[in-house]
């Protein structure tokens, strides 16, 4: 199964993408997380990209796309994924389409997480993660979002495998939605899903 999540921070997409990753056994790839371990981990890309991270700025494209192509092709051809928080522009998901397509591993769906900025807002400053959950840095990732991902949105909205979903309500229930929206796909059984993940 290959999933993206899309949705704007503190949408929830790192606590929905960790509930499907263990529900249907494929693995958890978080843009996000792994940019931030470069930079914690101070390799070169992360010393290139901590200003765009610290900033609640995007990261370039290509540093992101060469970043995801090894995990991405190696979940692939273990099962699956499900990718949160790429693509996060239409030309990332141009670009990755392309390479998915070669290699004959195309997504299956998208999930769009909607959850108001109010409730947004209020969620990242009780969590406050470090440089980028600040007042100000918020604020700028929430617009970062509306200018460069919503119309991400627009340009997926006629794919049948794309769906969105209210993510106010608490995690257990945004799961169940999910899952069940994913059943009603002809992509894939996530019965057999299922069954192989407890084989
Ligand atoms: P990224 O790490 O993707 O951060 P984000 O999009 O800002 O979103 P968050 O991770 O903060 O929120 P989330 O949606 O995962 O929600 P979570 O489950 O944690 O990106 C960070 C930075 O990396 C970007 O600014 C950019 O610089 C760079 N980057 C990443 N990807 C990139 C890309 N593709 N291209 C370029 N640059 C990129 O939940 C948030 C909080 O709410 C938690 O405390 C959680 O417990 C709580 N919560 C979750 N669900 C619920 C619920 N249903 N009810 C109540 N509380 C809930
Ligand atoms: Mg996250």
């Amino acid at each position: 199964m290959r999933l993206l999540l899309i949705g704007a921070p503190g949408a929830g997409k790192g606590t929905q993408a960790e509930k499907l990753s263990a529900r249907f056994n494929i693995a958890h790839i978080s843009s996000g997380d792994l940019l931030r371990e470069h930079v914690r981990d101070q390799t070169s890309l992360g010393q290139r990209i901590k200003s765009y991270v610290d900033a609640g700025d995007l990261v370039p494209d290509a540093l992101v796309m060469d970043m995801l192509r090894k995990p991405v092709v190696a979940a692939s051809e273990a099962g699956g994924y499900v990718l949160d928080g790429f693509p996060r522009t239409v030309d990332q998901a141009k670009a990755a389409f392309e390479v998915a397509n070669r290699l004959g591993v195309e997504v299956q769906a998208a999930v769009h997480l909607y959850v108001p900025d109010r409730e947004l807002i209020r969620r990242l400053l009780a969590r406050s993660r470090g440089s980028d959950d600040t007042e100000d840095v918020i604020a700028h990732r929430l617009e970062v979002y509306q200018q460069m991902t919503m119309p991400l949105l627009e340009y997926y909205a006629n794919r049948e495998w794309m769906f969105s979903v209210d993510g106010t309500r608490t995690p257990d229930e945004v799961h169940e939605a999910i899952v069940s929206r994913l059943e009603k796909l002809a992509a894939f059984d996530t019965t057999e899903e299922r069954d192989a993940a407890s084989a």
